[in-house]
């Protein structure tokens, strides 16, 4: 865990440290962030598990502020495709093959670590996955502290701008040493949000994020996906159709080949993925007739 939020150098402390400075010196958190995401390009991108191929030619780009969504049956690959970007197959024994880029960065070139990737990339999970034994305020800070910031009025003043941007302060703010796991699966799932986002990532990977949520939460997390964007690149991974067309601008469909290999049909905006699919397999599975 501390290996994951460590970017590992005194260096990426000290930038961090100074844009919370910015924030103190009273920029809104919002515009202090504004436009900060990266792009995430991916060329002929394969993922293998052992012998097997989990995802095969993954060529798209998903665009600096924007939604792109990750749609396709279950799998097909688009965990393992989220994971690669942020390496998190560098332990689970997966390999990545082809180019994965996040701005200039090289992701899997020699000299690039994880660390140094996972710096700039969030990511929150299917299941709400606050640290359970710490309080609301802890889980929130907890990548700034593994980071090396110990002031204290700065993890607060950190921590409120980041509650405030996943829309839980007002919920919160009263009770931030309560223990997380007393809040409900929705504000917990905001609470992870909130703990990716208080270590200010250019690029923010969701994995089903409401999956586990009932409707009105679900509605709640995807205003906040559209405000993020504004700040931040956002990858969702989604096996809602009416979430991937009312959030994202772009969609990546992935399906099953013959040989059930994953692999990427169709990519574009939004609109015409749903609207005037090119690829017939995308047209039957958005509309409900495959996956
Ligand atoms: N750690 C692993 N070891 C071995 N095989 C794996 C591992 N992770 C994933 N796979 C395999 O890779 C393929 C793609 O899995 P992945 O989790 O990426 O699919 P998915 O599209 O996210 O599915 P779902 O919609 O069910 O979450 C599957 O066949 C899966 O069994
Ligand atoms: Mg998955």
């Amino acid at each position: 865990m501390t290996e994951q939020w460590n970017p590992g150098t005194k260096d990426s402390t000290a930038t961090l440290t100074a844009r919370l400075a910015g924030e103190l010196r009273g920029e809104p958190a919002t515009s202090a962030s504004s436009a900060g995401g990266a792009a995430v390009a991916l060329r002929d991108v394969a993922v293998r598990f052992g012998d097997h191929v989990a995802v095969r030619d993954a060529t798209f780009t998903m665009g600096a502020n924007r939604v792109t969504a990750l749609v396709g049956p279950s799998g097909c690959g688009k965990t393992s495709i989220l994971r690669a970007v942020n390496r998190l197959h560098d332990h689970t024994g997966g390999t990545v093959s082809g180019s994965v880029r996040l701005g200039e960065l090289d992701v899997y070139r020699a000299g690039t670590s994880a660390e140094m990737v996972r710096s700039r990339v969030g990511m929150v999970f299917q299941r709400p996955n606050p640290f359970p034994t710490m309080s609301i305020f802890d889980n929130v800070v907890a990548g700034l502290r593994f980071n090396g910031v110990r002031s204290k009025s700065l993890l607060a003043e950190a921590g409120e701008a980041a509650l405030r941007h996943a829309a839980l302060w007002d919920i919160a703010k009263d009770r931030l040493q309560d223990p997380a796991v007393r809040l409900s699966g929705g504000q917990q799932q905001r609470l992870c949000i909130a703990r990716a986002l208080a270590v200010e990532p250019e690029v923010l990977l969701m994995d089903e994020p409401c999956s586990a949520l009932d409707p009105v939460a679900t509605g709640k997390i995807e205003d906040l996906i559209s405000e993020l964007a504004a700040h931040l690149t956002v990858v969702l991974v989604t096996h809602n159709m009416f979430q991937a067309a009312r959030v994202s601008d772009d969609t990546a469909v992935f399906l099953l080949g013959e040989d059930r290999v994953g692999e990427l049909v169709e990519f574009g905006p939004t609109a015409d993925v749903f609207g005037q699919p090119k690829d017939e397999r995308t047209k039957a599975y958005v509309t409900g007739h495959i996956g």
